[in-house]
């Protein structure tokens, strides 16, 4: 699949964010961190912690979805992200479609937005989305009737902030307060959307230092701008940390060569066992997966007792369990205030240019 134009590495402000939130500023469509105040995101953590104990109860489901119909959209692959967002809006009691792209409408050259009204006429309720092309969720957003959310599942390179929020709660679950942590970002910043959501997260939520590392051709200068560390040096930068996060080299996105080889990536930026102990005897390890073993993480250190990788797949259920009823909630508030005529929404926001279009 190409990527438009669009899809260049962004740290600007996304010109339509404020689509996302109601009147009164709760969340109806969860598409990006940028701009979200503490609060919501707070509010997001303690949501998905009373979630918690969903899983363990004999029947696993809670009724907040209830009727409503969630339809996953994934234009580009998935596993682990797909499959939670299935099973949190199995347990919050909604039906759940997951259309295979690769054999509907849109492989024989419908647009993004005929699948759209289609799926709408269907009174799908919620979309999660994933597309290859920065900003598709956003301008599907735009084009919604007021009825139905969007949930971003990851933009091009733009914006995942449903993981970001389920990395927070993993965070949060096991250092407790974010203004003490010292947070090293390590691996492909300059593809990664988790990157962008995770940092616009730790500095809403105050986390003490971030640091983001990396070779020159990985790491883009102008992350600077919000208020993180550059840094080339990982054994540096592993000094006092508390949360390392590895990325993926995300090949697929890479239209030149930007890496020498793989195995000298991995003796400057592999994260090991010997590398490891630079960092505070307690810190965590954290991927958002897949990992590549071997090339950004040693096989022992993603298996060892630090690494609660597999700890962040379990709090991606809730974590989206308490998005999606807090963005389903709050559509209904407003609609309900519409009615009443007591409240208006920001509905009008002008409808974003479709980044899709060129693959289409
Ligand atoms: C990430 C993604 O898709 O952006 N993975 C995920 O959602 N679990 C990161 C990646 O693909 O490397």
């Amino acid at each position: 699949m190409t990527i438009g134009p669009i899809d260049k590495p962004s740290i600007m402000a996304s010109p339509t964010r404020d689509i996302q939130l109601t009147k009164d500023g709760g969340i109806k469509h969860f598409l990006t961190i940028e701009g979200l105040k503490k609060e919501r995101l707070i509010e997001i953590l303690d949501t998905a912690e009373s979630f918690v104990g969903v899983h363990s109860q004999s029947t696993k489901k809670v009724p907040l979805l209830r009727g409503k119909t969630v339809a996953n959209l994934f234009f580009e692959n998935s596993t682990r992200t797909r499959t939670t967002f299935e099973l949190a809006a199995k347990r919050l009691s909604a039906d759940v479609l997951n259309i295979n792209l690769n054999v509907s409408a849109a492989s024989k050259g419908e647009t993004l937005l005929d699948t759209l009204r289609n799926l709408q006429a269907m009174q799908c309720d919620m979309f999660v989305v994933r597309h290859s092309a920065s900003g598709a969720a956003h301008f599907i957003a735009s084009h919604v009737e007021p009825h139905v959310s969007i949930i971003n599942a990851g933009d091009g390179q733009h914006s995942h902030p449903t993981q970001a929020m389920l990395d927070m709660f993993a965070i949060r679950r096991n250092k407790g307060e974010f203004a003490t942590l010292k947070v090293v970002i390590v691996g492909d910043i300059l593809h990664s959307r988790v990157a962008r959501s995770q940092i616009h997260a730790l500095n809403i939520l105050g986390a003490g230092e971030v640091v983001v590392v990396g070779p020159k051709t990985l790491l883009p200068d102008n992350l600077r701008e919000l208020g993180v560390t550059l840094e080339h040096n990982f054994d540096k930068a592993l000094k006092d940390a508390d949360v390392i996060i590895g990325l993926r080299l995300q090949k697929e996105r890479m239209r030149t060569a930007l890496l020498s080889t793989e195995d000298e990536y991995f003796r400057s930026y592999g994260l090991t066992e010997k590398r490891l102990k630079l960092a505070k005897p307690d810190a965590i390890v954290m991927h958002p997966g897949p990992t590549n073993r071997g090339v950004e993480i040693e096989a022992s250190v993603a298996d060892g007792p630090q690494s609660i990788i597999l700890e962040q797949v379990t709090g991606g259920i809730p974590t989206r369990m308490a998005i999606m009823s807090i963005a389903m909630g709050n559509v209904e508030k407003a609609l309900m205030a519409s009615r009443t005529g007591s409240q208006k929404t920001n509905d009008n926001a002008k409808p974003a240019t479709d980044p899709t279009a060129s693959q289409e």
